[in-house]
Order: structure tokens, then C-alpha cells, then sequence
């Protein structure tokens, strides 16, 4: 395989690097605001801060998104605390190089991180996020794991990450090892998946089974996870993203679909997202249907089900149902805006009012009822 950073960044790194910087953009501001006096970003496998040819890593990344909020940051004196990790000790050496000259060019940006000492350590990460999250809860926190192979998605490791308030992460993960390697011994003392289930899947979307695997066994901990998968050659990698909040969800999932509007959820084709369906269907006579069964027809049909089945619910719990189908608020109320022209459902308003603020209790609520 090489080193990574000897190497010149290829486009699917340069995607995953993408979301870090997106979702970092969008993250530090919510925190901005001085509601809280410290907020902290991780970064466990940061690697030296650049390719071969000096294109900025992720601890790069992060420092740019940092600085496009440090007046508000300085304004309201919000201490950022960058915590940076690798095992390899010389990876760490050339960070640290390379953040200093980053930093002394950007009088404002240093002030911000540098008001608590930037911390610096070369551990395996499965040894040290154990150490480090009994903080993740207390600050807001966001942690990028970049990880090479599988290793820091083992559940012990999880358990430490899910559930915690005002704590966002985001792995990459190379997926299609859990198809390769799945069933050797020492792969599943690491990990619980249903390895079946994965090895059957279209190798198209054994990113997405896995994040439906991650997102039932740790529905009770309140963590919703949201997959973006990349192909690369043969191979399937992605990218998870894993956050108690609603709104962190919803941040991750716009990212996804201004990459990709038709599905949202990958760089590939996913054949799974647009097969034919066979199932009886409310719009078997929609023009188009038989032919192709794509994500946002599927999503409209599950919407009608849910209204159907509830009788009545309310445009916050549809939220809710949006996000899990990893659908975006502006989809349901198109949706819904469909089914009432159609006959199917019936709501006061000019449109659903589906949003954000619909939970945060903004907005009035509106009620959905079917018309059966
Ligand atoms: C994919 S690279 C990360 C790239 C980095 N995010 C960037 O944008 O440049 C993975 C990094 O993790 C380091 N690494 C590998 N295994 C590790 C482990 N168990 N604990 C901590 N770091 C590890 C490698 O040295 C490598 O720099």
C-alpha cells in the first residue's frame, strides 16, 4: 500500500477531505456564539498535515475552517482546544512544522487556537480515545477518525463516541474489507456485524448496509449514523458521520446531497437505490414508476405509508422519519405538496412545514392526515 502521505492526494481523498472541511465549516459556528467557553476538535489520524506534493491534510483543513470564524471566535472568546494524533512519531514532528509556518502567517487564527496549547500526541487512537473521551459530552466536541484500516470501529471503541451530547464524528472506513476479510477469525474478534448480511450485499452498497447495522444497534444510545460512500477503483470506502443532535444530522446529510443530488448518498452508482420494485405501490400507475424505483420515489412512497398507517402525525415527527431515510426536509414537503395534490393527504398551510424548526418548536405544528 505505501505511506499515504508520500503519495500525491487522489480525488477520492480529496472528496473525504471535502466533507471534513464542509461539516468543519458548518460545525464551528453553532458553537460561536460564546454559549460555550471551550470547544474542541480531535483529529486522531492526522497524519504530517499534507501530501507529497504540500496539498493540505485534514489538521490543515480544520485550521482553514477555523479561520473563516475567528473574529466571531475572538469576539466572543471561545477557546478552541486542537488535539492532534498519529502513531507515527515523525508524522507528528512534520505537523507540528507544518502548523507553526501555517499559523505564523495567520496573526488572528493563531490567536484563537493557540489561547490553550495545541496538543500533540503519537498513540495508537484505540488506545487513547478511551483516555480522551470522558471530556466528549462536557465541550462540544468533533472528532475526525481517519483511520487506515478497521480498527477504531470496533463496538468497544464506539461505545465511547455514541450517545454523548454536543459530539459529532466522522470516520472513513474501507468498507469492502468487511466483504474481503469478513469472516477471518481475527476480524470478527474486532467486530459484531452480521457478517452474512454484509457479504451478500450488492458490493455497490455494503457502505450503506453498513451504517443501517451501525444505526440499529446503537438506535438506543440516541447516535444517528449517515453513510456517504466512495468508490475508488474496484473498492468501496466511505465515509460515516455519527451525531446525537438532529440538526448535525441534518448538517452531514446537505453536505451529501449537494455532492450528489440524485441519491445523496455515494460517488458511484448504488443499483439497490434504483432497481425495479415489485411490491404492491400507492403510485403503480405514476408514469415512470415501472421502469426505475429511485431513492426519491421510494422515500414519497414510505412518506404516504407512514401518513397512511399514523392516520395523523405531525411535521415535527416527519422530520424525524426524513432524516432516518437520510432524505432532507425540503424533500418531504415536495413530497407531501405531491400527495395533496394527488388526494393522498391532506394539511393546512402552503406547505408541510417540515424543517429544522418544526422540532426545536419554532413553528407551529402542522398535522398530516391521510385521506383514505
Ligand atoms: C489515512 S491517513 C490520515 C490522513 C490525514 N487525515 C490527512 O488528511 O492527511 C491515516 C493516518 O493514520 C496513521 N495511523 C495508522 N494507524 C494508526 C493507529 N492505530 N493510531 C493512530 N494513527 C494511526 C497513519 O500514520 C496515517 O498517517
Amino acid at each position: 500500500m505505501g505511506d499515504f502521505h508520500k503519495k500525491e492526494f487522489d480525488e477520492e481523498t480529496r472528496l473525504k477531505l471535502w466533507f471534513f472541511r464542509q461539516y468543519a465549516t458548518l460545525w464551528i459556528p453553532v458553537f460561536a456564539h460564546g454559549k460555550h467557553r471551550e470547544i474542541r476538535i480531535y483529529d486522531l489520524f492526522s497524519g504530517p498535515g499534507a501530501d507529497k506534493n504540500g496539498v493540505p491534510g485534514s489538521p490543515l483543513e480544520i485550521l482553514a475552517a477555523i479561520e473563516e470564524f475567528a473574529p466571531l471566535l475572538l469576539k466572543h472568546r471561545v477557546n478552541i482546544v486542537l488535539h492532534f494524533n498519529d502513531d507515527k512519531l515523525t508524522k507528528i514532528h512534520d505537523l507540528k512544522q507544518n502548523i507553526d509556518n501555517y499559523l505564523s502567517a495567520r496573526p488572528d487564527l493563531e490567536r484563537v487556537v493557540t489561547s490553550s496549547p495545541i496538543v500533540y500526541t503519537s498513540k495508537p487512537t484505540e488506545h487513547l480515545l478511551p483516555v480522551i473521551s470522558s471530556s466528549f459530552g462536557r465541550h462540544p466536541s468533533l472528532v475526525f477518525l481517519d483511520q487506515t484500516g478497521i480498527k477504531s470501529l470496533q463496538p468497544d471503541l464506539l461505545a465511547h463516541l455514541c450517545g454523548k451530547k454536543m459530539t459529532d464524528f466522522i470516520y472513513y472506513v474501507p468498507s469492502h474489507f468487511y466483504k474481503r476479510f469478513g469472516e477471518a477469525k481475527e476480524f470478527k474478534a474486532y467486530h459484531d456485524f452480521d457478517i452474512d448480511t454484509l457479504k451478500n450485499a450488492p458490493a455497490d452498497s455494503i457502505h450503506l448496509e453498513l451504517s443501517k447495522q451501525l444505526n440499529t444497534k446503537y438506535s438506543d444510545t440516541g447516535t444517528r449514523f449517515v453513510p456517504f460512500s466512495i468508490q475508488k477503483g474496484r473498492n468501496i470506502y466511505g465515509i460515516l458521520f455519527g451525531s446525537t443532535h438532529p440538526a448535525g444530522v441534518l448538517k452531514f446529510l446537505t453536505l451529501g446531497w449537494k455532492v450528489d443530488p440524485s441519491i445523496g448518498c455515494a460517488n458511484h452508482e448504488v443499483q439497490n437505490l434504483r432497481e425495479n420494485d415489485t411490491r404492491p405501490s400507492l403510485f403503480a400507475t405514476e408514469v415512470g414508476f415501472e421502469s426505475q424505483w429511485t431513492r426519491l420515489t421510494k422515500f414519497k412512497h414510505d412518506l404516504a405509508s407512514l401518513v397512511e398507517q399514523s392516520d395523523t402525525i405531525s411535521n415535527d415527527r416527519i422530520f424525524e422519519f426524513t432524516l432516518d431515510q437520510g432524505c432532507l426536509p425540503s424533500h418531504a414537503n415536495s413530497a407531501l405538496s405531491e400527495l395533496r395534490k394527488e388526494g393522498k393527504v391532506f394539511f393546512d398551510g402552503p406547505t408541510a412545514g417540515v424543517s429544522n424548526d418544526s422540532v426545536n418548536r419554532k413553528r407551529k405544528t402542522v398535522i398530516v392526515r391521510s385521506r383514505r
